[in-house]
């Protein structure tokens, strides 16, 4: 392996894959490292942009991120599929809100009134609009809210997309496994990544986006953690037969009995559906999870039945204590080391805005030590102002050796937050 690079990526999920290629962009030299380039959570991820209908009451602070990321999906997508001739499988069709009983209907309208006071724009569908809108939607549905800004993309696509990009500007993607960040003598500063195949690779810039593994990495420094946690879901890919209508017009989530499903057509006839959420140890498909999955979209949409199961998978959304990504820098931290990690359901989303944000920063520091670059590629990313970073501080929490009494101070914030609905 070539041994040094200007900036080593750590993690080829969709955040590391782009913020790979946007740092390449403005002509930094990127190792991007994984033992399974795109086949952790972007693999499962349904690819819905879902800033209104998956806000949740405990995470308000999360969604000036989230609508800044949801306005740079149209750029990103242009900027991809212009750069490699992929399709990205980019739909801006509405995502429809459906409630099954009583109970749905009272929730789903407490939360509509709640993403209206925030400024986001539920409207409420009659059910006639709505059967006429999709016909395969059963009648156990009778509540149904429209949301024109949410819309989905086709993660396997961008992540093939972005591999394609990497390989046309000539940055590298490594099979291996990162074990160690190593720093200066004094650990002020990042200098390389050691890997489980015995390779060093010199940058001194370095990038944790390993989701999970991010918090297996070792060579941080003793006063910071990164304590992501797994919430496994199953994941469905079904296909519907050729003799069968479009199956359904855009993304619809549900409430059924007070459980959360999604469904989100493709253009190519797969159906993917998800939303189970567990903490266990148990990395595989559940079969419970695939039985409450079919079960509640059938309520949804009761000619699910008759669909072709293509797939089933289970990945783990990656999590922190407070339910907010690790992003950014951090005064905490060696410098040169930036983490975009713990995106919990909002991965594919944040996206844009994690790789414009990180790649920026990236490409900042090099102007400045080389002031002779072209600056046009990172410049106008780096230009968001009204983004403010600090409640991501990738450094805001302790080692859970030092948290005795000093908890409230190098955990600020932190608070265990399971919301149901996703
Ligand atoms: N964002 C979809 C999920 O978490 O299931």
């Amino acid at each position: 392996m070539q041994n040094s690079s200007d900036v080593v990526v750590v993690g080829a999920g969709i955040v590391g894959l782009s913020i790979a290629w946007r740092a390449s962009q403005c002509g930094l030299s990127v190792t991007v490292i994984d033992p399974s380039p795109a086949e952790g959570a972007s693999r499962a991820a349904a690819g819905m942009l879902a800033a209104t209908s998956e806000l949740t009451y405990q995470e308000t602070d999360l969604l000036a991120l989230n609508l800044a990321s949801m306005r740079r999906w149209p750029g990103f997508v242009t900027d991809l599929e212009e750069a490699t001739g992929h399709r990205l499988g980019y739909s801006t069709s509405p995502t429809l809100v459906v409630g099954a009983d009583a109970a749905d209907r009272a929730t789903l309208a407490d939360l509509a009134e709640f993403q209206a006071k925030l400024g986001l724009s539920p409207s409420r569908l009659p059910i006639s609009e709505l059967r006429q809108r999709e016909p395969l939607i059963g009648p156990a549905i009778t509540s149904a809210w429209q949301i024109d800004a949410d819309h989905h993309v086709d993660p396997r696509r961008v992540t093939t997309a972005l591999r394609a990009a990497l390989c046309q500007a000539g940055a590298r993607i490594v099979t291996d496994r990162v074990l160690r960040v190593i720093c200066s003598s004094d650990r002020s500063s990042v200098r390389a990544v050691a890997t489980a195949a015995g390779q060093t690779v010199h940058a001194d810039r370095v990038v944790l986006a390993a989701g999970l593994g991010t918090g297996r990495i070792s060579g941080i420094g003793d006063a910071v953690s990164f304590p992501i946690r797994a919430v496994h879901g199953e994941i469905l890919r079904l296909r519907a037969p050729a003799s069968m209508p479009a199956f359904l017009a855009g993304t619809v989530r549900a409430s059924v009995h007070s459980r959360p499903v999604y469904l989100v057509p493709r253009d190519n006839g797969e159906i993917v559906i998800g939303a189970t959420s567990r903490e266990d140890e148990n990395e595989g498909v559940a079969a419970g999870g695939v039985y409450q999955l079919l079960r509640d979209a059938q309520v949804v949409a009761p000619a699910v039945g008759e669909l072709e199961l293509t797939e089933s998978l289970a990945r783990a959304r990656p999590s922190t204590p407070d339910n907010r990504p690790l992003l950014g820098t951090s005064a905490n931290l060696p410098e040169g080391l930036v983490v975009a990690a713990g995106f919990f359901r909002h991965g594919i989303l944040l996206t844009p805005v994690a790789s414009d944000l990180v790649a920026a920063g990236l490409c900042d520091a090099q102007l400045t030590a080389e002031p002779g670059l072209d600056p046009s590629a990172a410049e106008p990313r780096s230009r968001d102002a009204a983004i403010d970073l600090t409640p991501f501080d990738p450094g805001r929490f302790g080692h859970p050796s030092l948290e005795t009494d000093l908890e409230p101070a190098t955990m600020p914030g932190a608070q265990h937050v399971h919301p149901s609905h996703g």
